[in-house]
This record gives structure tokens, C-alpha cells and sequence, in this order.
């Protein structure tokens, strides 16, 4: 069983899929690890760690030859995996409704590609969630980020020259990242709000010690779909939320927004005449940029003003910290495999149930039925 680790090579991506630890952990099973020159140096793990690590160092092509998996933070592009084993697993994000053609692609070579984000969200696969583990990181960062933008302090201070009064921080979204990012803003000394459509974040966002502002008055508005996830809202519900949103935000000083609905763009937020009412100098961090945005006017790796107020559209937050988020990633996909790992067979074998959740393509075909059909 040989698992192959690329450099990653979408623009701005400094994740490596594999760590020294996980190098070792995967030889333990009796598996042989080979990455590519250069591959964590953007997360501060330097070749000569793997091959301590007892993983072979070498080019991508020598690397990838014959390989049964081939692991990634971002799939690798179909032809630099030409010399992998026949039917090899590709485990890495795909994001499989943006980039179908490239699922297309690798049902076109046979390769066996299994989307990490597909990852059902049920209790024995947490461990194996990166889109939790990433999500808690870009939480994080989104507020540190959020905080340097701004011109003034997050806690009240009561100085000799006079009182500064806290920061109001504002979360949109309150999943994994709008969790992480109430509890960065707190312990940071801010007051903090909170809301989402999904009607037991409440207590949640109670217990971080938050403020929740939630629309009461819309019939229906419990907000959970499909395994945990949102879904669409109501018209009536989006301009009961609107109003809710318009008399909080003006009194705000940083807006982080977090919302998602898998397989579709991200909900709308924030309009224009809405970032009018905020005071100048206040800032907001758009976490949903990549999939279109929260937030009228955000930019994807751009930071806009628009009526004062700065907008930060960081596509790929995780990525600017890269050595936490790649022990993450690389400890999910270690988790993963290692959970379905057959001694006999001295590979993986998934089960249905994980199995037929990630995986795209297998035998030259597109399989997901939830690409299929969603
Ligand atoms: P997400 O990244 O898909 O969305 C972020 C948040 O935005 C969600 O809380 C969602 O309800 C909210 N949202 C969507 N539309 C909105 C709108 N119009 N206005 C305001 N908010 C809106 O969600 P994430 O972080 O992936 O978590 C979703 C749920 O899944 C959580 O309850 C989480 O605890 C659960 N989960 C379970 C796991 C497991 O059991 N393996 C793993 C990870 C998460």
C-alpha cells in the first residue's frame, strides 16, 4: 500500500495534506509514505522531517508512481496522477458542485476520488471532518484579522488619559467557524451578538456568554435541513431577517459572517445600504467570500472600503495558518483511513455508509447520487 502526497498548487494554498506524524502513524499500519520535495515547506515542515519521519522524499512523479492513495488538502489536477495505481483513491476537497468538470475528469482516468467535504456529519466521523477542523481554524482567524483592521481596541480600558469602550462584534452564521469566532472575540474582551436561522444555536450562543438576535416572529423558522446544515429560508422570513439585521448592524463595529447552505451560493446578507449605516472605520470579514459571499460588494483576496467600513473577503482563511491547519487536515485523513484500515488486506476498506457519502467517481463513472441529484 503505497499513499502518495503532492505539493499543493491552487494559488495561495500553503496546507500540506500529510504531517511527519501522520507520515509515521501511516508506516505503522504497514503502509509506505512518499510526498513531494517542497511539500510543507509553506507549513513549516521541512523534507528532512518526513524522511525522519521514514517517509520517501522525491518528485511528484516518482512519488506518485504506483500509488493506491494519493492524499491532498485541494485534489491534484487528474494529470499529474497518470503514474498512480489503476482505480488509486484520490482522499482530498474537491468541491464537487463548483468544479463538476473536474469530477469529470477523474472519471475519465478511473481513479476513485472521495470529496473530504462530503464527510457525513454523523458522530463517528468527527474526526474525520475537515471542513470542522478548517472551519474552527478560518473562526479563529477571521476575528484576529478582523481586530488588526481595526482602528481601535476590542476590550474596554479604563486608563489614566480615559475610558476606551469594548468593541461590538456581530457573528452571522453560527456554525463551527461562528462558534470559534463568539469565543476568539470574547476571551479578546468584546461585546459580542450573534445570529443564525438554525434555532438551537441559540442556547449555544448563550452559553459562549453572547447575545442572541434572532428573528421570532416568522413561522417555520427552525432552519435545520439535511444533517445538521442549513437550508434556504422563506422570502418571508429573509425580510423579517433584513429588518432584524439593518437596526443591529448600524451599532456595530465588526461583522463577522460565516453563513453557508451546502450546494448552493451563499445566503446574502449584508447589502450596501446596510454597510451605509455602519461608522466609519468599522470592519467586516466575509468567511462565505469563495462561495459568493455574505456580503454585498466583498471581494474574493481582496479587502474593499465601501462608505468607510473595510470588507475582508479572504478566500482561503485556514490557509493563513497553515502549520495548524495541515496537522488538523492531516490528522482527519489519518483518522479516516486508518478507521476502515483491513489488516488482512493491509488497505482501507470503506463501508457504505462513509463509502457512499465521499465518493464521486469509481470505474471510469461519476457515482455520488448526492452530486447527481442535489
Ligand atoms: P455551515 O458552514 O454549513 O454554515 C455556517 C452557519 O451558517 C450554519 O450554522 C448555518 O445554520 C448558518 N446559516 C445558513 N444560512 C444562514 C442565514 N441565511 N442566516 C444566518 N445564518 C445562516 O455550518 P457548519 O459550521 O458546517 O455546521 C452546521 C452544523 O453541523 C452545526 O450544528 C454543527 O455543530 C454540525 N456539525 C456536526 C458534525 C458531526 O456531527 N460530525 C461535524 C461538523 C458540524
Amino acid at each position: 500500500m503505497r499513499i502518495a502526497v503532492l505539493k499543493e498548487t491552487a494559488p495561495g494554498e500553503t496546507r500540506v495534506a500529510l504531517t511527519p506524524e501522520t507520515a509515521k502513524k501511516f508506516i505503522g499500519l504497514g503502509a509506505t509514505v512518499a510526498v513531494e520535495s517542497g511539500a510543507g515547506v509553506s507549513a513549516s515542515i521541512p523534507d528532512a522531517a518526513y524522511a525522519d519521519a521514514g517517509a520517501e522524499v522525491g518528485p511528484a512523479a516518482q512519488v506518485v508512481k504506483g500509488a493506491d492513495i494519493v492524499m491532498g488538502v485541494q485534489a491534484p489536477d487528474v494529470a499529474v496522477l497518470a503514474g498512480a495505481a489503476s482505480g488509486a483513491w484520490v482522499a482530498a476537497t474537491f468541491d464537487p458542485f463548483a468544479r463538476k468538470e473536474r469530477v469529470e475528469a477523474y472519471a475519465g482516468t478511473g481513479l476513485e476520488a472521495l470529496a473530504m467535504e462530503f464527510m457525513p456529519r454523523i458522530t463517528r466521523a468527527q474526526s474525520m471532518d475537515v471542513l470542522s477542523s478548517q472551519s474552527n481554524l478560518a473562526g479563529y482567524k477571521a476575528v484576529i484579522a478582523a481586530a488588526d483592521a481595526y482602528g481601535r481596541a476590542f476590550p474596554m480600558m479604563m486608563t489614566a488619559a480615559g475610558t476606551i469602550q469594548a468593541a461590538r462584534v456581530f457573528v452571522m452564521g453560527v456554525g463551527v467557524a461562528g462558534l470559534q469566532a463568539i469565543a476568539t472575540a470574547r476571551r479578546l474582551g468584546a461585546q459580542v451578538s450573534a445570529t443564525d436561522v438554525r434555532s438551537a444555536t441559540k442556547e449555544q450562543i448563550q452559553s459562549l456568554g453572547a447575545k442572541a438576535i434572532f428573528v421570532e416572529n416568522v413561522a417555520g423558522i427552525e432552519g435545520e435541513g439535511a444533517g445538521g446544515y442549513a437550508t434556504e429560508m422563506s422570502e418571508e422570513y429573509k425580510a423579517a431577517q433584513a429588518e432584524l439585521v439593518s437596526s443591529h448592524i448600524a451599532k456595530q463595529d465588526i461583522v463577522i459572517t460565516t453563513a453557508l447552505i451546502p450546494g448552493r451560493a451563499a445566503p446574502r446578507l449584508i447589502s450596501d445600504a446596510q454597510i451605509a449605516t455602519m461608522k466609519p472605520g468599522s470592519v467586516i470579514y466575509d468567511l462565505a467570500v469563495a462561495q459568493g459571499g455574505n456580503v454585498e460588494g466583498s471581494v474574493a483576496d481582496q479587502v474593499t472600503e465601501k462608505h468607510g467600513v473595510k470588507i475582508i473577503g479572504y478566500s482561503n482563511t485556514p490557509a493563513t495558518l497553515a502549520a495548524d491547519a495541515s496537522a488538523l487536515f492531516a490528522r482527519n485523513l489519518f483518522n479516516f483511513l486508518s478507521a476502515f484500515w483491513d489488516k488482512d488486506a493491509g488497505r482501507p476498506v470503506l463501508d457504505e455508509e462513509i463509502g457512499d457519502a465521499i465518493r464521486l467517481t469509481k470505474g471510469g463513472e461519476v457515482v455520488s447520487e448526492r452530486l447527481k441529484t442535489q
